[in-house]
Formats: structure tokens, C-alpha cells, sequence
């Protein structure tokens, strides 16, 4: 119910301010977590805009002092914060320990800026550990409903009427402070038809920006035909192998940045035929996969004029009669209805 929910943006909207003075006002907090993020080249107005912070490594340190300033463990315990170890016999024995110990925090904001959930990153290069401990499932935070950024991008999205969509939390945090601040990231879930609806609301154009990976390769592929869908307009842009947005922001000049987004950015027909030219330039079979998943694409778009482009383009592109392409897409519409 709201009470409940309020109860919990409050704990949330606590900890985001307890872990970024934490970091900004506490020794270790400036040696260990303020550090880490001036090493990965961030800036002070930066870590103030995402409200960065640090948890520190200790079991309890912020669950103690939420419970000290009256924040109820009820609450705390929902919002993933604390996790809360009942002994099966004695409820007398029951500890809490800090979900998020030893990480930085990267806050997760709504559209209107309130705080949903976190993202923590672990700062050892342990394996056996994930990288990244997100917040779990609660009243207030439903992955698959959030945008990473988007409280930040939202003017700059409308105002350039296109949404970068990446894949992580210092993608967008990097592309923002080189000057390109109309960026998102679906944090590491796979795309979903909310968060697209999310950025349907601003702009009808999505460029997607995966990582120079295999993962981020498939990942922007399946991402495609959801966009499409929503009758929005899809370009990807992909990035050289071992490289992710964040290191290619990172390393290069906004010129040079919006140089290559620009020159880069391939519509999902031309996107998907240079894939098949790197994979498997001369096979038939593959390139007849190729086709057909390019009209199985095509198809998904809700406005006729514009599948009529795209199936004139896919014949250009690959050298194939419009008729078959529309019969194909006919027999697809048909299947679909
Ligand atoms: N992710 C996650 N849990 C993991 C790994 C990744 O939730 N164990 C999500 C995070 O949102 C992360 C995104 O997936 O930002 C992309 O993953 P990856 O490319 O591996 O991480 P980077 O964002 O590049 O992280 P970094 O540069 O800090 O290594
Ligand atoms: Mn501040
Ligand atoms: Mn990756
Ligand atoms: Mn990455
Ligand atoms: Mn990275």
C-alpha cells in the first residue's frame, strides 16, 4: 500500500545520502570508494550528479546507524538494504548485516528522481564474487521497469529527440560527463518493453550502444524487434572488440565521440547485413537466415509506409526481388494475426 511504499523511498532516499557522505566526509571513505572513482576518471560535480557513493566494509555499519536514526528494520530489511539472518529457533538470535558492505554505490533514480533501488560495485578483482549486487525485487524497485540515468537524461533526451541506450552504470556515467547526456542503461537485464515505453515517452528514437562483446552483440540484437514494435526507430551502434562505451568516452574527445556515434550508427537492415558480411559472407543458407530474420524484423513495425521502406531497402541491401520480401512479410502478418 502507498504508506508502506513511502516507508521504503524513505529508507532508500536515507542510505543514498548515508553512503555519499560517506564517501565524500569518512577516511576510508575518501581512500577507498572517492579513489576508485577518481582512478575511473570521474569528476567531483560528476559523483554529485549521480550521488555516488560508498558502503563500508564493515558487517553493519550503515544497518546500525539507519536503526540508531529510527529507520525501522521492517523497511530496511524490505529495500534489500539489510538482510536480516533469523536463527530457525531463537528469534533472540537474529543479526543483520549491510546487503551492499565493501561496495560503491551507484543509486538507481525513477523518472522523477526518487530513489528506487542500488547498484553496488565490488572494488577487489574477487571471482568468486559478483561484480555488481543490485537491490532486490521490492514494492518501490522493479528492474525490469527502471532505466539507469534516465532522471538525469531526460531533458537531453527530449531535447535531442534520441535515447542512447547502453549496457552499464559507468557507460552512462561516462558518456554524461564527456557531454553526451542522453543516455540510459537497462543495467545488465535484457531489454524490456517497459523500459522502452519509458523512453517512448521522450523520444521516438533509440541508437543502442552494446558493448564490443559477444554478449553485447546478442544483446543489442534481441533488444531490436522490441523497439520496433513500439513503432519507435532503432540504429545500433557497436564498439571494437574490448571496448564498452565507458572506455571509448573515456579515452576520446566529445568531437571524436560524437564523430564515431554519427559515422557508426547503422539502421537495423544495414546493421544486420554487415553482421552476416563478418560472419559469413558467401554462405547461402546463412544469408537466407539473414533475410528472413530481417523480415521477421520488419514485420513488428506497425506502420505500413515505413515497413514498405524497409522491405525496399532489405532488396537493395541484399540483392534479393521485393515481391519474395513482401510475400514473406504477408505470410508473417497473416501468422501473427
Ligand atoms: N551487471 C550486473 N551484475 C553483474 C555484472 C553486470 O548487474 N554481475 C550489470 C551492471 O549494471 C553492469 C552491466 O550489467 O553495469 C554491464 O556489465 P559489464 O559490461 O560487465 O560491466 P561494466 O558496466 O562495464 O562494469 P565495469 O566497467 O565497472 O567493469
Ligand atoms: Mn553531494
Ligand atoms: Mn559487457
Ligand atoms: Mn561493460
Ligand atoms: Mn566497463
Amino acid at each position: 500500500q502507498a504508506g508502506e511504499r513511502e516507508s521504503l523511498y524513505l529508507v532508500n532516499e536515507y542510505a543514498k545520502n548515508y553512503f555519499h557522505s560517506t564517501m565524500l566526509k569518512t577516511e576510508l571513505g575518501k581512500a577507498i570508494g572517492l579513489s576508485y572513482f577518481k582512478e575511473r576518471g570521474f569528476t567531483d560535480e560528476t559523483i554529485d550528479t549521480f550521488q555516488l557513493g560508498y558502503s563500508l566494509d564493515e558487517w553493519s555499519a550503515f544497518t546500525d546507524t539507519a536503526i540508531k536514526k529510527g529507520y525501522k528494520l521492517e523497511f530496511l530489511s524490505k529495500t534489500g538494504l539489510t538482510i536480516v539472518k533469523e536463527d530457525a529457533l531463537t528469534a533472540a538470535a537474529t543479526k543483520t548485516f549491510d546487503r551492499f558492505k565493501g561496495r560503491v554505490m551507484f543509486p538507481i533514480l525513477s523518472m522523477s528522481g526518487r530513489t528506487l533501488g542500488f547498484g553496488g560495485r565490488i572494488l577487489t578483482s574477487d571471482k568468486k564474487a559478483a561484480k555488481y549486487l543490485n537491490s532486490p525485487e521490492s514494492d518501490v524497485y522493479h528492474k525490469s521497469k527502471v532505466l539507469y540515468g534516465i532522471y538525469n537524461a531526460k531533458q537531453s533526451i527530449a531535447k535531442e529527440d534520441r535515447c542512447y541506450l547502453v549496457e552499464g552504470y559507468t557507460d552512462v556515467i561516462q558518456f554524461y560527463q564527456r557531454g553526451v547526456k542522453n543516455v540510459v542503461s537497462s543495467s545488465g537485464t535484457a531489454l524490456t518493453p517497459e523500459q522502452i515505453r519509458l523512453i517512448n515517452r521522450l523520444t521516438k528514437n533509440i541508437t543502442v550502444l552494446f558493448d564490443g562483446d559477444a554478449a553485447g552483440l546478442r544483446a543489442s540484437i534481441r533488444g531490436v524487434d522490441l523497439i520496433l514494435e513500439q513503432g519507435m526507430n532503432v540504429r545500433i551502434c557497436t564498439f571494437p572488440e574490448g571496448e564498452d562505451p565507458d572506455s571509448f568516452a573515456k579515452n576520446n574527445s566529445l568531437d571524436a565521440l560524437q564523430e564515431y556515434l554519427d559515422s557508426q550508427s547503422q539502421d537495423f537492415i544495414a546493421f544486420k547485413a554487415s553482421l552476416l558480411a563478418k560472419e559469413a559472407a558467401n554462405d547461402p543458407i546463412k544469408k537466407a537466415e539473414t533475410i528472413r530474420d530481417m523480415v521477421v524484423s520488419i514485420s513488428k513495425i506497425p506502420d505500413t509506409i515505413k515497413r514498405e521502406v524497409y522491405i525496399k531497402e532489405c532488396s537493395r541491401i541484399m540483392d534479393i526481388s521485393e515481391e519474395v520480401l513482401f510475400n514473406t512479410l504477408a505470410q508473417l502478418l497473416n501468422k501473427s494475426s
